[in-house]
């Protein structure tokens, strides 16, 4: 565990206050000590790359809410998130939400699934969301809007929050024991990936017809697509080299550009990755989650099984393959990349720095603001090295009051082009236009990382911030989770 306090930033009334912080941990933080407006605003900046014309520099991150019908259209949840999108001003909407491809491949059976029976609902939800933009924006210039494609491989749960239905590339020494999964569960044949290519393809299609700008080819957090760039144990064509483990991109992308000509291709990519954490027993007691530490790996070394890991390090990232990764995006002339790290399963303080854990994580092993630099840092590095490309970066919400200050600094030392607001976005979508408008900011709405809005979903219910948005409530959640565990029980 870090020797170093963590600072409650909901505390830190001061920008100088967090700089100090940041000092004292030895981060190198961007941040302005004063918000500046309108065009004087990095915020605002317009971005001209690659044939994308953007107005500002705000982007939107996909943010699922686990709320879609059975059937894998939009719920009326789903629409407000989606108008709520809109209302955040942001020129560049990456995702909306993960969007499964199939309904073998959702990652519960809430997610939005494109199929032709939900074509409809899904080009409600862009309607939608292009309606509030304009009505927030007071201009016709719509945002781009990407739909982010998935499979989710190791975490389907298509039939049942409770049952786990996993699809797997490789066995993982660590993950498979966590999901119950034994050494003869079968593995997702050649064969099986061919008709998953088959399935993004389509949806591809779909995207497009529907009037999507992008699709996203999810490569992150775990699941199907990310899953592939670590199946360095895996045999044949999908499995070893760089190659075969990037074969799965390539054959969508390929089957993209024949079968939706002018529809425009992202990837959103966890750019590192770390071992699978758990809380520590030591420091857990009856109601009380311990530290977070790694599982034990010194048995595993060289580690061969994660992306952008040090293999004989691997709690350390190793950038190498990610750049090699980008470098073969630029080749399939693929510009727009969001980075983000880990997965929300396996080690959330990488991938959503928080305050409070998710139920099913552990308390902080770092001071947050550690992880919210190390992907910040992650990123500058990966931007310098690729500036052809359209860099979204990610985590930082959990900068809460501070995040506008750290988004001006960082986009004006062209840090990054975008800032991705991910659960910013779930409970003050307008933050960063307030900001760059010189409008105060509300700091009742400013997410906390309280983690209801990953809790939720993880006992099975829609998700939302409970805490802050009036539309959801705690009671409601505390009344919610006491039914499912006593429907559990
Ligand atoms: C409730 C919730 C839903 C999410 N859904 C998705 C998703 O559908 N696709 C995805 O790539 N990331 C998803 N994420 C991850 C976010 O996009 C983002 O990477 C993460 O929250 C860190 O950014 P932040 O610090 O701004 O929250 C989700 C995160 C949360 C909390
Ligand atoms: S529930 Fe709300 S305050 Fe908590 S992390 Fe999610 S968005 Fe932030």
């Amino acid at each position: 565990m870090s020797t170093i306090p963590i600072l409650r930033l909901g505390a830190v009334k001061d920008v100088q206050r967090l700089k100090d912080h940041a000092q004292s941990l030895g981060l190198n933080l961007p941040c302005d000590g004063e918000l500046l407006a309108g065009p004087a605003s990095s915020l605002r900046w317009p971005l001209e790359r690659g044939g994308f014309k953007f107005g500002n520099r705000i982007a939107v991150q996909p943010m699922e809410g686990w709320d879609a019908l059975p059937d894998g259209n939009p719920s009326e949840y789903t629409m407000r998130r989606w108008q709520r999108f809109g209302k955040s001003g942001a020129s560049l909407i990456w995702g909306g939400e993960a969007v499964a491809v199939s309904q073998e491949g959702r990652a519960n059976p809430n997610q939005l699934v494109i199929a032709p029976h939900t074509f409809a609902g899904l080009a409600n939800l862009r309607a939608a969301l292009l309606q509030s933009h304009r009505e927030t924006t007071g201009h016709d210039v719509p945002p781009l809007i990407g739909l982010q494609l998935t499979h989710s491989g190791r975490y389907c749960r298509p039939n049942a929050h409770d049952r786990s239905e996993p699809r797997i590339l490789y066995h993982h020494p660590i993950l498979d024991a966590k999901l119950g999964l034994s050494e003869d569960s079968s593995l997702l044949t050649d064969e099986q990936i061919a008709v998953i290519v088959e399935d993004f393809h389509r949806a591809a299609r779909a995207a497009r017809d529907l009037g999507f700008d992008f699709v996203d080819i999810k490569h992150c957090h775990g699941y199907l697509g990310h899953e592939f760039l670590s199946a360095h144990t895996r045999h044949g064509n999908y499995g070893e080299s760089f190659e075969n483990r990037t074969r799965f991109l390539r054959e969508v992308v390929e089957g993209i550009r024949s079968i939706a000509p002018g529809l425009q291709i992202a990837v959103r990519l966890s750019a590192f990755d770390t071992v699978p954490f758990r809380p520590d027993p030591a420091t857990s007691s009856p109601g009380k989650m311990g530290v977070g530490i790694p599982e034990p790996f010194a048995h595993l070394i060289p580690y061969r099984w994660g992306f952008g890991v040090n293999p004989l390090r691997p709690t350390e990232m190793d950038l190498c393959e990610t750049r090699q990764f980008l470098a073969l995006l630029e080749e399939l002339e693929i510009r727009l990349v969001n980075l983000t790290a880990g997965s929300p399963y396996y080690n959330p303080h990488i991938q959503r720095p928080a305050f409070y854990p998710p139920s099913d994580g552990y308390q902080p092993p770092e001071d947050p603001l550690v992880g919210v630099v190390r992907q910040m840092e992650a990123v500058r590095l990966l931007k310098s090295q690729f500036p052809r490309l359209i860099i979204v970066g990610t985590a930082y919400s959990y900068l809460q009051d501070f995040l506008p200050h750290v988004a001006q600094a960082a986009l004006r030392e062209g840090w990054v082009d975008f800032i991705g607001l991910g659960r910013m976005v779930l409970s003050y979508p307008g933050l960063l236009l307030d900001a760059s408008e010189g409008r105060p900011i509300q700091h009742r709405l400013v997410c906390r990382t309280f983690s209801d809005c990953t809790t939720a979903p993880r006992k099975g219910l829609p998700s939302g911030c409970y805490p802050l948005d009036e539309f959801y409530k705690v009671s409601d959640l505390a009344e919610k989770l006491k039914s499912a565990k006593a429907r559990r029980s």
